[in-house]
């Protein structure tokens, strides 16, 4: 099997978005994805398991800090860690780029996300109430320093 990860390009948008739309409950469109592969000081990357894009996850940054949003597996290959492939590959672009720290937010229900970061290092700094729509949840904000 060969699993590689690599910078997200256009022609990649078609799967991106699917999984886009399998995974969350206010998924983001095509135009907000072009928007960031524009950007400079946004990175985002996918996962591929035998040339077959199959995750996604991007960061926004300024500065030392990274934003970490939008990490989505494809529900058929969940559970086989390869969010934690791919969240290794975008914090060691960061820190490639001089990003020294992470936050993100997370619903606090979202068990394998939560257990995702913490495998990482992100230590939870606080909660934002009602932060998230459909349907209304707090939010876990985590950070990772390095
Ligand atoms: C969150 C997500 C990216 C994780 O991707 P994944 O590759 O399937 O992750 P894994 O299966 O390797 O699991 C990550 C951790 O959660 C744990 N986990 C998996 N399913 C779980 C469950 N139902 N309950 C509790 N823990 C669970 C795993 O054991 C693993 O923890 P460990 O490293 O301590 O063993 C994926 O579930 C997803 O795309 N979810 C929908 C989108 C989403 O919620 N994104 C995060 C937004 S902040």
């Amino acid at each position: 099997m060969k699993l590689e990860t690599k910078k997200l390009e256009p022609s990649d948008l078609d799967r991106v978005c699917e999984i886009e739309e399998a995974s969350f409950s206010m998924p983001w469109k095509r135009e907000d994805f072009e928007d960031l592969i524009e950007r400079t000081e946004a990175n985002y990357l996918v996962i591929l398991v035998d040339d077959y894009l199959i995750g996604t996850a991007g960061y926004t940054y300024n500065g030392f800090e990274g934003y970490v949003n939008n990490v989505a597996i494809d529900p058929s290959y969940r559970g086989k860690g390869y969010s934690k492939v791919l969240m290794e590959a975008l914090i060691e672009d960061g820190l490639k780029k001089g990003v020294k720290e992470f936050t993100l937010e997370v619903r606090v229900s979202n068990l394998p996300a939560n257990r995702l970061y913490e495998s990482l290092g992100f230590v939870s700094e606080g909660i934002r109430k009602n932060f998230y729509e459909k349907p209304t949840e707090d939010a876990n904000v985590m950070w990772l320093r390095k």
